[in-house]
């Protein structure tokens, strides 16, 4: 990367600083197949970036074995509107511009998170608690601005994330949204980004959607939505797995489920963690859990090959390193989740997937 400001050495230093970089072109990679085209005309295969890795090896990579893309944290609210209407739309732009420029297909994360609206959304101007008038408007226009300023790159969007408890009543999170605006805030949200753009598939975005009591809850809000006639394509599952949760079967019975509903399903979040929540380690995992990694991988891939109407699946991350996993919860954990390891070599997995991608 060529930089304007001097001394700055760390990406993440530029970022904050806010110093004008020039990306430098994709570096050649050793010949290898093409994940993506292996699936080609069945799957898009995806992955989510920040915008300093559009650029060098990791930009070369992506080309190569992926058609498509998420922002893992830049089109989230917080990041586009921090005051209200003062869009930054930089980081954002900076992957639209890359999935136009090479063709890739790109999904929107997203338009209403309970963990990045930022405060200024709940504020009335005395100050005081923001009433529902307030919040919906805020929220119309937040909507209608980001979907608008992307409509020509983007055909998915998160349109909620994570909004499901199944320990409430209503199945509903108790957040602000919920408070505030009342239940409907998830009717209200499908309906703006629908009326911004008529053409976008929209989801609904959710982890743990195969625990049977979340999975259920979820099937219920949307069963609720759909009889409103809410623009709601699908369901995305983000799917942050582990080596043992949830089983092949469990993920067929989810998206059975929804697909029975007449939904289409997303896999939206990708990645498998050698680890149960909460367990870490400081030393190299051993290489026998990257084979089970393989062969999970590959079963799981041919349950969402049987769903025609999954169309899609997208890994948190394009390389270990990079990884949410090894720095949630804790920094340094020797997590290694995804298709390719801190050196962008491509790990079992990846071969796996080859294999077991559609024939012809
Ligand atoms: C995570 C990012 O990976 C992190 O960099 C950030 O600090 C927090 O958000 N579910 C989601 C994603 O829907 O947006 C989250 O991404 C991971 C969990």
């Amino acid at each position: 990367m060529r930089r304007r400001c001097g001394g700055l050495a760390l990406a993440s230093l530029l970022a904050l600083a806010g110093c004008v970089t020039t990306p430098s072109p994709p570096t050649p990679l050793p010949d290898r197949p093409s994940l993506a085209q292996a699936y080609a005309g069945r799957l898009r295969l995806g992955v989510a970036v920040e915008p300093e890795q559009l650029q060098g090896a990791q930009a070369a990579l992506l080309l190569q074995q992926f058609n498509s893309l998420v922002a893992e944290n830049a089109m989230k609210p917080s990041r586009l509107q921090p005051a209200e209407g003062r869009f930054r739309f930089e980081r954002a732009d900076a992957i639209a511009d890359f999935a136009r420029q090479h063709g890739l297909a790109l999904r929107g994360h997203t338009l209403l998170w309970h963990q990045r609206t930022p405060d200024w959304f709940w504020r009335a101007p005395d100050g005081g608690l923001a009433e529902r008038p307030l919040v919906l408007r805020r929220l119309q226009k937040h909507i209608d601005t980001v979907v608008g300023r992307y409509r020509d790159v983007v055909q998915d969007w998160d349109v909620v994330n994570e909004v499901i408890d199944a320990s409430q009543p209503d199945c509903l999170r108790d957040n602000l949204w919920k408070q505030v605006v009342g239940p409907d805030y998830v009717a209200q949200a499908f309906r703006f980004a629908r009326a911004a753009d008529p053409a976008a598939r929209l989801w609904i975005n959710e982890f743990s959607t195969t625990v049977p009591a979340k999975r259920d809850c979820l099937a219920r809000v949307l069963h609720g939505l759909l009889a409103q006639d809410v623009p709601v394509q699908g369901v995305g599952h983000q799917m942050h797995l582990n080596l043992d949760t949830p089983t092949a079967p469990e993920v067929e019975a989810s998206l059975a489920l929804f697909a029975g509903l007449g939904l289409r399903n997303q896999v939206t979040e990708l990645d498998m963690s050698f680890y149960r929540p909460g367990e870490a380690t400081l030393t190299a995992p051993p290489p026998a859990l990257r084979t089970r990694q393989a062969e999970r991988y590959a079963a799981l891939m041919a349950v969402f090959l049987r769903h025609p109407e999954l169309d899609s699946v997208t890994w948190w991350g394009l390389h270990d390193g990079q990884s949410h996993l090894t720095r949630w919860p804790l920094a340094w954990r020797a997590d290694e989740p995804l298709l390719f390891d801190r050196a962008l070599q491509p790990k079992p997995a990846w071969s796996a997937l080859l294999q077991a991608a559609p024939g012809p």
